[in-house]
Protein backbone atom coordinates (compact mmCIF):
# COMPACT_ATOMS: atom_id res chain seq x y z
CA UNK A 1 0.00 0.00 0.00
CA UNK A 2 0.90 3.43 -0.46
CA UNK A 3 1.50 5.85 2.33
CA UNK A 4 0.25 9.34 1.99
CA UNK A 5 3.48 10.92 1.28
CA UNK A 6 3.98 8.34 -2.10
CA UNK A 7 -0.07 9.31 -2.83
CA UNK A 8 1.13 13.28 -2.62
CA UNK A 9 4.45 12.79 -5.40
CA UNK A 10 2.30 10.83 -7.39
CA UNK A 11 -0.31 13.71 -7.26
CA UNK A 12 2.49 15.94 -7.96
CA UNK A 13 3.51 13.96 -11.52
CA UNK A 14 -0.28 14.04 -12.18
CA UNK A 15 -1.03 10.53 -11.76
CA UNK A 16 -3.45 11.35 -9.09
CA UNK A 17 -5.52 14.36 -9.14
CA UNK A 18 -5.15 16.38 -5.28
CA UNK A 19 -5.07 13.94 -2.77
CA UNK A 20 -6.35 15.79 0.58
CA UNK A 21 -4.04 18.76 0.25
CA UNK A 22 -1.38 18.66 2.75
CA UNK A 23 -1.25 21.04 5.88
CA UNK A 24 -4.68 21.40 5.85
CA UNK A 25 -7.36 19.14 4.01
CA UNK A 26 -8.56 15.86 5.94
CA UNK A 27 -5.05 15.99 7.65
CA UNK A 28 -5.13 18.49 9.78
CA UNK A 29 -1.11 19.00 9.90
CA UNK A 30 1.76 17.73 8.53
CA UNK A 31 2.58 15.46 12.04
CA UNK A 32 -1.07 14.39 12.35
CA UNK A 33 -1.15 10.69 11.35
CA UNK A 34 2.26 10.40 9.66
CA UNK A 35 4.96 10.82 12.30
CA UNK A 36 3.49 6.36 12.96
CA UNK A 37 4.50 6.24 9.11
CA UNK A 38 7.49 8.79 7.76
CA UNK A 39 10.16 5.86 7.48
CA UNK A 40 12.91 8.05 6.05
CA UNK A 41 15.59 6.67 3.36
CA UNK A 42 18.04 9.28 4.18
CA UNK A 43 19.00 10.71 7.40
CA UNK A 44 21.45 13.60 8.16
CA UNK A 45 22.47 16.38 10.63
CA UNK A 46 22.89 20.09 9.83
CA UNK A 47 24.41 22.26 12.37
CA UNK A 48 24.82 26.08 11.63
CA UNK A 49 27.84 26.94 13.18
CA UNK A 50 30.88 29.65 13.78
CA UNK A 51 34.30 28.43 12.17
CA UNK A 52 36.92 29.58 10.45
CA UNK A 53 37.78 28.96 6.82
CA UNK A 54 41.07 29.68 4.81
CA UNK A 55 39.59 31.52 2.18
CA UNK A 56 42.57 33.79 1.19
CA UNK A 57 46.51 33.15 1.92
CA UNK A 58 46.79 34.39 5.55
CA UNK A 59 44.98 34.75 8.58
CA UNK A 60 41.79 32.13 8.36
CA UNK A 61 38.34 33.95 7.90
CA UNK A 62 35.71 33.78 10.56
CA UNK A 63 32.63 32.46 8.53
CA UNK A 64 29.08 30.84 9.33
CA UNK A 65 28.98 27.47 7.83
CA UNK A 66 26.75 24.14 7.40
CA UNK A 67 28.39 21.23 8.89
CA UNK A 68 26.89 17.99 7.83
CA UNK A 69 26.53 14.43 9.49
CA UNK A 70 24.95 11.70 8.06
CA UNK A 71 23.18 8.96 9.85
CA UNK A 72 21.36 6.70 7.50
CA UNK A 73 21.70 6.46 3.97
CA UNK A 74 24.80 5.92 1.58
CA UNK A 75 27.84 7.65 1.30
CA UNK A 76 26.81 9.65 -1.75
CA UNK A 77 23.78 11.49 -0.12
CA UNK A 78 26.23 13.91 1.55
CA UNK A 79 29.23 15.14 -0.19
CA UNK A 80 31.91 17.31 2.07
CA UNK A 81 32.34 20.50 -0.04
CA UNK A 82 35.94 20.38 -0.71
CA UNK A 83 37.04 22.44 2.58
CA UNK A 84 34.84 25.20 2.01
CA UNK A 85 32.99 27.42 3.86
CA UNK A 86 29.64 25.68 2.19
CA UNK A 87 27.80 23.36 3.36
CA UNK A 88 27.83 19.64 2.07
CA UNK A 89 26.23 18.77 -1.21
CA UNK A 90 22.74 16.73 -0.27
CA UNK A 91 22.09 14.27 -3.25
CA UNK A 92 18.97 12.27 -3.34
CA UNK A 93 16.49 10.51 -5.48
CA UNK A 94 13.22 11.63 -6.49
CA UNK A 95 10.73 10.10 -4.12
CA UNK A 96 13.35 9.31 -1.33
CA UNK A 97 12.23 10.51 2.13
CA UNK A 98 14.67 13.10 3.81
CA UNK A 99 14.77 13.53 7.38
CA UNK A 100 17.23 16.64 8.46
CA UNK A 101 17.85 17.37 11.79
CA UNK A 102 18.77 21.08 12.03
CA UNK A 103 20.65 22.74 14.34
CA UNK A 104 21.16 26.48 15.32
CA UNK A 105 24.47 27.19 16.67
CA UNK A 106 24.32 30.22 15.85
CA UNK A 107 24.28 33.63 17.91
CA UNK A 108 21.19 34.06 16.21
CA UNK A 109 18.02 32.84 15.25
CA UNK A 110 18.09 30.52 11.64
CA UNK A 111 16.01 28.71 9.60
CA UNK A 112 16.47 26.73 6.74
CA UNK A 113 14.75 26.58 3.59
CA UNK A 114 14.95 24.63 0.68
CA UNK A 115 15.17 26.71 -1.98
CA UNK A 116 13.26 25.03 -5.22
CA UNK A 117 12.00 22.02 -3.88
CA UNK A 118 8.30 21.54 -4.06
CA UNK A 119 7.44 21.03 0.33
CA UNK A 120 4.89 20.98 3.02
CA UNK A 121 4.54 25.15 3.91
CA UNK A 122 5.20 24.00 7.47
CA UNK A 123 8.85 22.26 5.89
CA UNK A 124 9.41 24.88 3.66
CA UNK A 125 12.08 27.21 6.00
CA UNK A 126 9.82 29.74 6.48
CA UNK A 127 10.79 32.82 8.72
CA UNK A 128 8.08 32.60 10.95
CA UNK A 129 9.48 29.02 12.08
CA UNK A 130 13.21 30.48 12.85
CA UNK A 131 14.61 28.52 15.64
CA UNK A 132 16.43 30.29 18.61
CA UNK A 133 20.45 29.87 18.81
CA UNK A 134 20.95 26.63 20.63
CA UNK A 135 18.15 24.90 19.46
CA UNK A 136 16.73 21.93 16.78
CA UNK A 137 14.18 21.70 14.36
CA UNK A 138 13.55 18.18 12.29
CA UNK A 139 12.36 18.22 9.01
CA UNK A 140 10.71 15.63 7.08
CA UNK A 141 9.36 15.45 3.43
CA UNK A 142 9.40 13.63 -0.17
CA UNK A 143 11.25 14.61 -2.28
CA UNK A 144 8.84 15.13 -5.26
CA UNK A 145 10.79 17.45 -7.42
CA UNK A 146 12.05 16.53 -10.86
CA UNK A 147 15.86 15.84 -11.12
CA UNK A 148 17.46 19.20 -10.70
CA UNK A 149 20.02 21.65 -8.89
CA UNK A 150 18.41 22.86 -6.27
CA UNK A 151 20.22 24.45 -2.54
CA UNK A 152 19.24 25.37 0.49
CA UNK A 153 20.26 28.56 2.81
CA UNK A 154 18.69 30.46 6.26
CA UNK A 155 15.90 32.46 5.72
CA UNK A 156 15.06 34.01 9.12
CA UNK A 157 13.14 37.66 8.48
CA UNK A 158 15.72 40.50 8.06
CA UNK A 159 18.94 38.17 8.72
CA UNK A 160 19.25 36.44 5.26
CA UNK A 161 21.73 38.63 3.83
CA UNK A 162 24.19 38.39 6.36
CA UNK A 163 23.63 34.93 7.05
CA UNK A 164 24.12 33.36 3.05
CA UNK A 165 27.13 36.83 2.68
CA UNK A 166 28.78 34.52 6.15
CA UNK A 167 28.90 30.85 4.29
CA UNK A 168 25.35 29.42 4.98
CA UNK A 169 24.45 27.89 1.94
CA UNK A 170 24.72 24.18 -0.14
CA UNK A 171 23.71 22.26 -2.99
CA UNK A 172 20.91 20.21 -3.22
CA UNK A 173 20.83 17.55 -5.90
CA UNK A 174 18.01 15.69 -6.98
CA UNK A 175 18.04 12.40 -9.30
CA UNK A 176 15.66 10.60 -11.38
CA UNK A 177 15.01 7.59 -13.44
CA UNK A 178 14.79 10.30 -16.87
CA UNK A 179 17.88 11.90 -15.91
CA UNK A 180 20.04 8.36 -15.42
CA UNK A 181 18.58 7.08 -18.50
CA UNK A 182 20.69 9.68 -20.84
CA UNK A 183 24.29 8.70 -19.19
CA UNK A 184 24.90 12.47 -18.46
CA UNK A 185 28.55 13.08 -16.93
CA UNK A 186 28.78 11.46 -12.88
CA UNK A 187 30.85 11.80 -10.22
CA UNK A 188 33.90 14.25 -10.55
CA UNK A 189 32.75 14.76 -14.00
CA UNK A 190 29.31 16.33 -12.73
CA UNK A 191 30.69 19.32 -10.82
CA UNK A 192 28.72 22.13 -8.81
CA UNK A 193 30.05 25.57 -9.11
CA UNK A 194 28.80 27.79 -6.68
CA UNK A 195 29.56 31.76 -7.91
CA UNK A 196 29.17 34.22 -5.04
CA UNK A 197 31.12 37.76 -4.54
CA UNK A 198 32.75 38.48 -1.40
CA UNK A 199 34.50 41.59 0.35
CA UNK A 200 37.45 41.17 2.75
CA UNK A 201 39.20 43.46 5.01
CA UNK A 202 43.08 43.62 5.62
CA UNK A 203 42.48 40.83 8.29
CA UNK A 204 40.52 38.80 6.11
CA UNK A 205 37.15 38.86 7.74
CA UNK A 206 34.42 39.74 5.43
CA UNK A 207 32.88 42.53 4.97
CA UNK A 208 29.18 43.26 4.96
CA UNK A 209 27.15 46.14 4.69
CA UNK A 210 29.22 49.42 4.93
CA UNK A 211 27.27 51.90 3.27
CA UNK A 212 23.22 52.17 3.63
CA UNK A 213 22.72 52.64 -0.04
CA UNK A 214 24.39 49.07 -0.17
CA UNK A 215 21.40 48.03 1.58
CA UNK A 216 19.23 49.76 -1.73
CA UNK A 217 20.87 48.50 -4.34
CA UNK A 218 22.41 45.43 -2.71
CA UNK A 219 25.82 44.50 -1.50
CA UNK A 220 28.76 43.51 -3.65
CA UNK A 221 31.66 42.01 -3.04
CA UNK A 222 35.05 42.81 -5.13
CA UNK A 223 36.47 39.33 -5.35
CA UNK A 224 34.87 36.34 -7.18
CA UNK A 225 34.58 32.90 -5.14
CA UNK A 226 33.67 29.68 -6.79
CA UNK A 227 33.16 27.03 -4.07
CA UNK A 228 34.17 29.17 -1.49
CA UNK A 229 37.50 29.57 -3.54
CA UNK A 230 38.96 32.92 -5.03
CA UNK A 231 40.35 32.47 -8.77
CA UNK A 232 39.03 28.87 -8.63
CA UNK A 233 41.06 26.65 -11.33
CA UNK A 234 40.73 23.16 -11.57
CA UNK A 235 42.14 20.35 -13.64
CA UNK A 236 40.06 18.81 -15.98
CA UNK A 237 40.73 15.88 -18.91
CA UNK A 238 39.42 16.08 -22.20
CA UNK A 239 35.70 14.64 -22.07
CA UNK A 240 32.54 16.24 -21.26
CA UNK A 241 31.64 17.46 -18.12
CA UNK A 242 28.38 18.25 -16.66
CA UNK A 243 28.43 21.80 -15.01
CA UNK A 244 25.73 22.96 -12.39
CA UNK A 245 26.16 26.51 -11.78
CA UNK A 246 23.99 28.45 -9.26
CA UNK A 247 24.37 31.84 -8.67
CA UNK A 248 24.66 31.85 -4.65
CA UNK A 249 25.30 35.81 -4.56
CA UNK A 250 23.17 38.66 -2.33
CA UNK A 251 22.51 40.83 -5.43
CA UNK A 252 25.13 40.14 -8.56
CA UNK A 253 24.27 39.21 -11.78
CA UNK A 254 26.51 37.61 -13.96
CA UNK A 255 26.53 37.29 -17.62
CA UNK A 256 27.85 33.44 -18.55
CA UNK A 257 30.49 32.79 -21.86
CA UNK A 258 33.61 31.13 -22.47
CA UNK A 259 36.15 33.66 -22.62
CA UNK A 260 37.36 32.04 -26.12
CA UNK A 261 34.29 32.67 -27.68
CA UNK A 262 32.49 29.44 -27.93
CA UNK A 263 28.85 29.10 -27.00
CA UNK A 264 27.29 27.57 -24.13
CA UNK A 265 25.21 24.57 -24.18
CA UNK A 266 22.63 24.69 -22.20
CA UNK A 267 21.13 21.62 -20.49
CA UNK A 268 19.07 22.83 -17.60
CA UNK A 269 17.78 25.34 -15.25
CA UNK A 270 16.08 25.98 -12.05
CA UNK A 271 14.05 23.20 -12.14
CA UNK A 272 15.67 20.52 -14.01
CA UNK A 273 17.16 19.43 -17.61
CA UNK A 274 15.37 21.13 -20.49
CA UNK A 275 13.38 19.06 -23.07
CA UNK A 276 16.80 19.38 -25.31
CA UNK A 277 20.16 21.52 -25.61
CA UNK A 278 20.26 24.95 -25.92
CA UNK A 279 23.02 26.10 -28.02
CA UNK A 280 23.89 30.07 -26.39
CA UNK A 281 26.52 33.13 -26.90
CA UNK A 282 26.08 34.10 -23.07
CA UNK A 283 23.00 33.15 -20.23
CA UNK A 284 22.31 36.12 -17.97
CA UNK A 285 22.03 34.76 -14.00
CA UNK A 286 20.65 36.29 -11.70
CA UNK A 287 21.09 35.57 -7.67
CA UNK A 288 19.34 32.46 -6.79
CA UNK A 289 18.95 31.10 -10.43
CA UNK A 290 20.56 27.92 -11.62
CA UNK A 291 22.23 27.19 -15.13
CA UNK A 292 23.59 23.60 -15.94
CA UNK A 293 25.77 23.50 -18.94
CA UNK A 294 27.27 20.63 -21.03
CA UNK A 295 30.82 21.61 -21.19
CA UNK A 296 32.62 19.37 -23.64
CA UNK A 297 36.72 19.57 -23.38
CA UNK A 298 36.96 17.16 -25.89
CA UNK A 299 39.49 17.64 -28.60
CA UNK A 300 41.55 19.80 -26.37
CA UNK A 301 45.32 19.55 -25.84
CA UNK A 302 47.32 18.86 -22.50
CA UNK A 303 47.76 22.41 -21.11
CA UNK A 304 45.07 24.31 -22.75
CA UNK A 305 42.44 26.10 -20.70
CA UNK A 306 39.06 27.10 -21.07
CA UNK A 307 37.49 30.22 -18.93
CA UNK A 308 34.36 30.67 -17.53
CA UNK A 309 33.55 34.55 -17.37
CA UNK A 310 31.63 36.76 -16.75
CA UNK A 311 30.95 39.48 -20.21
CA UNK A 312 30.02 43.21 -19.52
CA UNK A 313 26.95 44.31 -18.87
CA UNK A 314 25.51 47.55 -19.16
CA UNK A 315 23.31 48.21 -16.23
CA UNK A 316 23.39 51.90 -17.48
CA UNK A 317 23.50 54.11 -14.62
CA UNK A 318 22.93 51.68 -11.82
CA UNK A 319 26.28 49.45 -11.93
CA UNK A 320 28.24 52.91 -11.31
CA UNK A 321 25.80 53.49 -8.47
CA UNK A 322 26.10 50.31 -6.56
CA UNK A 323 28.67 50.33 -4.05
CA UNK A 324 31.00 52.22 -2.09
CA UNK A 325 33.42 53.56 -5.01
CA UNK A 326 30.41 54.65 -6.95
CA UNK A 327 28.70 56.26 -3.83
CA UNK A 328 32.17 58.03 -3.02
CA UNK A 329 31.66 56.58 0.58
CA UNK A 330 33.87 54.57 2.62
CA UNK A 331 36.27 52.39 0.54
CA UNK A 332 36.49 49.34 2.82
CA UNK A 333 38.23 46.58 1.23
CA UNK A 334 39.45 47.63 -1.85
CA UNK A 335 38.62 48.17 -5.61
CA UNK A 336 34.71 48.37 -6.00
CA UNK A 337 33.66 45.96 -8.41
CA UNK A 338 30.48 47.11 -10.30
CA UNK A 339 27.45 44.96 -11.32
CA UNK A 340 27.81 44.27 -14.78
CA UNK A 341 31.71 44.81 -14.91
CA UNK A 342 33.36 41.76 -16.61
CA UNK A 343 35.69 39.37 -14.73
CA UNK A 344 36.91 35.37 -15.13
CA UNK A 345 35.15 33.32 -12.81
CA UNK A 346 36.25 29.33 -13.33
CA UNK A 347 39.86 28.31 -15.11
CA UNK A 348 39.76 24.62 -16.34
CA UNK A 349 43.27 23.01 -17.67
CA UNK A 350 43.34 19.86 -19.24
CA UNK A 351 45.72 17.73 -16.99
CA UNK A 352 45.68 15.24 -19.57
CA UNK A 353 43.63 13.63 -22.68
CA UNK A 354 40.90 11.29 -21.92
CA UNK A 355 38.18 9.68 -24.16
CA UNK A 356 35.05 9.11 -22.39
CA UNK A 357 31.62 7.29 -24.21
CA UNK A 358 29.49 10.42 -22.94
CA UNK A 359 27.23 12.11 -26.03
CA UNK A 360 24.78 15.01 -25.39
CA UNK A 361 21.21 13.82 -25.92
CA UNK A 362 19.27 15.13 -28.69
CA UNK A 363 16.47 14.74 -26.02
CA UNK A 364 16.75 15.18 -22.30
CA UNK A 365 13.53 15.65 -20.61
CA UNK A 366 9.51 15.42 -21.74
CA UNK A 367 8.45 19.15 -22.26
CA UNK A 368 6.23 20.92 -20.21
CA UNK A 369 2.98 21.23 -20.71
CA UNK A 370 1.33 23.76 -22.64
CA UNK A 371 -1.80 24.08 -20.03
CA UNK A 372 -1.95 28.29 -20.53
CA UNK A 373 -5.58 27.38 -21.49
CA UNK A 374 -6.31 25.69 -17.99
CA UNK A 375 -5.19 28.99 -15.91
CA UNK A 376 -8.22 29.81 -13.66
CA UNK A 377 -7.07 33.79 -14.40
CA UNK A 378 -5.76 33.51 -18.04
CA UNK A 379 -7.85 36.72 -19.07
CA UNK A 380 -7.11 38.44 -15.89
CA UNK A 381 -3.29 37.54 -15.04
CA UNK A 382 -2.36 38.30 -10.89
CA UNK A 383 -0.29 41.43 -11.47
CA UNK A 384 2.43 42.35 -8.75
CA UNK A 385 4.34 45.24 -9.10
CA UNK A 386 7.79 45.57 -7.81
CA UNK A 387 9.45 48.34 -6.38
CA UNK A 388 11.46 50.49 -4.31
CA UNK A 389 9.73 53.16 -2.62
CA UNK A 390 11.10 55.51 -0.48
CA UNK A 391 13.70 53.25 0.28
CA UNK A 392 11.48 50.57 1.16
CA UNK A 393 10.81 47.35 -1.07
CA UNK A 394 7.75 47.23 -1.79
CA UNK A 395 5.48 44.38 -3.96
CA UNK A 396 2.11 45.88 -4.82
CA UNK A 397 3.08 48.88 -2.27
CA UNK A 398 2.92 46.71 0.29
CA UNK A 399 6.27 44.93 2.29
CA UNK A 400 6.35 41.83 4.18
CA UNK A 401 4.40 41.00 7.36
CA UNK A 402 5.16 37.69 8.62
CA UNK A 403 1.93 36.15 8.29
CA UNK A 404 -0.01 39.00 6.79
CA UNK A 405 -1.53 37.79 3.26
CA UNK A 406 -4.07 39.99 1.44
CA UNK A 407 -7.14 39.16 -0.51
CA UNK A 408 -5.10 39.03 -3.86
CA UNK A 409 -2.83 37.00 -2.62
CA UNK A 410 -4.59 33.83 -2.11
CA UNK A 411 -4.59 31.28 -4.65
CA UNK A 412 -6.90 28.03 -4.36
CA UNK A 413 -5.21 24.63 -4.16
CA UNK A 414 -5.10 22.25 -7.32
CA UNK A 415 -5.55 25.08 -9.84
CA UNK A 416 -3.13 26.86 -12.36
CA UNK A 417 -3.18 30.67 -12.74
CA UNK A 418 -1.47 33.33 -14.81
CA UNK A 419 0.68 35.49 -12.21
CA UNK A 420 2.77 38.79 -13.83
CA UNK A 421 6.06 40.57 -12.67
CA UNK A 422 6.03 44.14 -13.16
CA UNK A 423 9.25 45.79 -12.65
CA UNK A 424 8.24 49.69 -13.67
CA UNK A 425 12.09 50.88 -12.52
CA UNK A 426 10.45 53.79 -10.17
CA UNK A 427 13.66 55.64 -8.47
CA UNK A 428 16.55 53.98 -8.05
CA UNK A 429 15.32 51.67 -11.27
CA UNK A 430 17.34 48.21 -10.17
CA UNK A 431 17.16 44.78 -11.21
CA UNK A 432 14.85 42.43 -9.09
CA UNK A 433 15.58 38.71 -9.34
CA UNK A 434 11.98 37.41 -8.02
CA UNK A 435 11.53 33.95 -6.38
CA UNK A 436 8.48 31.45 -5.67
CA UNK A 437 8.70 29.32 -3.01
CA UNK A 438 6.98 25.89 -3.16
CA UNK A 439 6.67 25.12 -6.86
CA UNK A 440 8.79 24.85 -10.04
CA UNK A 441 6.63 27.81 -12.74
CA UNK A 442 7.39 28.50 -16.80
CA UNK A 443 8.18 31.48 -18.00
CA UNK A 444 5.21 32.77 -20.54
CA UNK A 445 6.65 35.72 -22.28
CA UNK A 446 8.82 38.41 -21.07
CA UNK A 447 8.10 42.13 -22.19
CA UNK A 448 10.36 44.96 -22.24
CA UNK A 449 13.78 42.82 -22.65
CA UNK A 450 16.41 44.67 -22.10
CA UNK A 451 18.65 41.85 -23.32
CA UNK A 452 19.16 38.75 -24.91
CA UNK A 453 20.73 36.81 -22.73
CA UNK A 454 17.83 35.35 -20.19
CA UNK A 455 17.02 31.72 -20.41
CA UNK A 456 13.48 31.66 -19.95
CA UNK A 457 13.06 28.22 -20.35
CA UNK A 458 12.05 25.15 -18.86
CA UNK A 459 11.00 25.10 -15.32
CA UNK A 460 11.75 28.04 -13.20
CA UNK A 461 11.79 29.17 -9.76
CA UNK A 462 13.75 32.33 -10.01
CA UNK A 463 13.26 35.05 -12.74
CA UNK A 464 15.53 37.84 -13.25
CA UNK A 465 13.73 41.25 -13.94
CA UNK A 466 15.56 44.57 -14.97
CA UNK A 467 14.06 48.12 -14.60
CA UNK A 468 11.02 48.16 -17.13
CA UNK A 469 10.52 44.54 -17.94
CA UNK A 470 7.38 42.61 -17.29
CA UNK A 471 7.20 38.71 -16.80
CA UNK A 472 4.56 36.15 -17.23
CA UNK A 473 4.58 33.18 -15.06
CA UNK A 474 2.06 29.81 -15.64
CA UNK A 475 1.82 28.86 -11.69
CA UNK A 476 0.78 25.67 -10.35
CA UNK A 477 -0.48 25.33 -6.75
CA UNK A 478 -0.58 21.38 -6.14
CA UNK A 479 -0.62 18.62 -2.96
CA UNK A 480 0.18 21.56 -0.23
CA UNK A 481 -2.02 24.30 0.68
CA UNK A 482 -1.14 26.83 3.49
CA UNK A 483 1.61 30.16 3.43
CA UNK A 484 4.73 30.42 1.10
CA UNK A 485 6.51 33.13 0.50
CA UNK A 486 7.55 35.01 -3.16
CA UNK A 487 10.58 38.01 -3.09
CA UNK A 488 13.40 39.11 -4.53
CA UNK A 489 15.86 37.31 -4.09
CA UNK A 490 18.73 40.42 -3.94
CA UNK A 491 18.96 39.34 -0.56
CA UNK A 492 19.40 43.23 0.87
CA UNK A 493 15.70 43.72 -0.82
CA UNK A 494 14.36 40.55 0.58
CA UNK A 495 16.06 41.35 3.88
CA UNK A 496 14.08 45.04 3.51
CA UNK A 497 10.77 43.91 3.47
CA UNK A 498 10.67 43.32 -0.24
CA UNK A 499 8.78 39.65 0.51
CA UNK A 500 5.01 38.81 0.65
CA UNK A 501 3.06 35.35 1.66
CA UNK A 502 0.95 34.34 -0.96
CA UNK A 503 -1.79 31.23 1.02
CA UNK A 504 -2.90 28.34 -1.07
CA UNK A 505 -6.00 27.22 0.04
CA UNK A 506 -7.36 24.18 0.10
CA UNK A 507 -10.61 23.34 -2.15
CU1 LIG B 1 16.21 31.06 -2.00
CU2 LIG B 1 12.97 32.49 -0.15
O1 LIG B 1 14.61 31.79 -1.03
CU1 LIG C 1 12.91 29.42 -2.22
CU1 LIG D 1 14.84 43.47 -5.62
Amino acid sequence: MLNRRELLCLAGSGAISLMAGCGGGIWPHAYAAEDVIFQPDVELALQATVAENAILPGRPTPVWTYQGRLIKGDAWHLIDAEESYLGPTIRVRRGQKIRIHFYNELPEESIIHWHGLHVPADMDGHPRDVIPSGRKFTYEFEVCNRAGTYWYHPHPHQRTGPQVYGGLAGVFIVSDDEEEALHLPTDEFDLPLVIQDRRFADNNDLIYLTHPMERMTGFLGNRILVNGRPRYRREVVSRPYRLRILNGSNSRIYNLAWSDGRPLTVIGTDGGLLPSPLVRPNVILGPAERVELWADFSGMDKGDEATLVSRALDLGPLSTMMGPGGMRGPRRGGRFLPNGAPFAIANFKIAHLDKADVQLPERLAAPPPDETEEAVNRHTPRRFHIAMNHMRGVINNRVFEMTGVAEDEVVKLGTQEIWEFINRGGMPALPHPMHVHGLQFRVLGRLGALYDGYLDKGWKDTVLLMPGERVRLMMRFEDYDGLFLYHCHNLEHEDMGMMRNYYVRAA
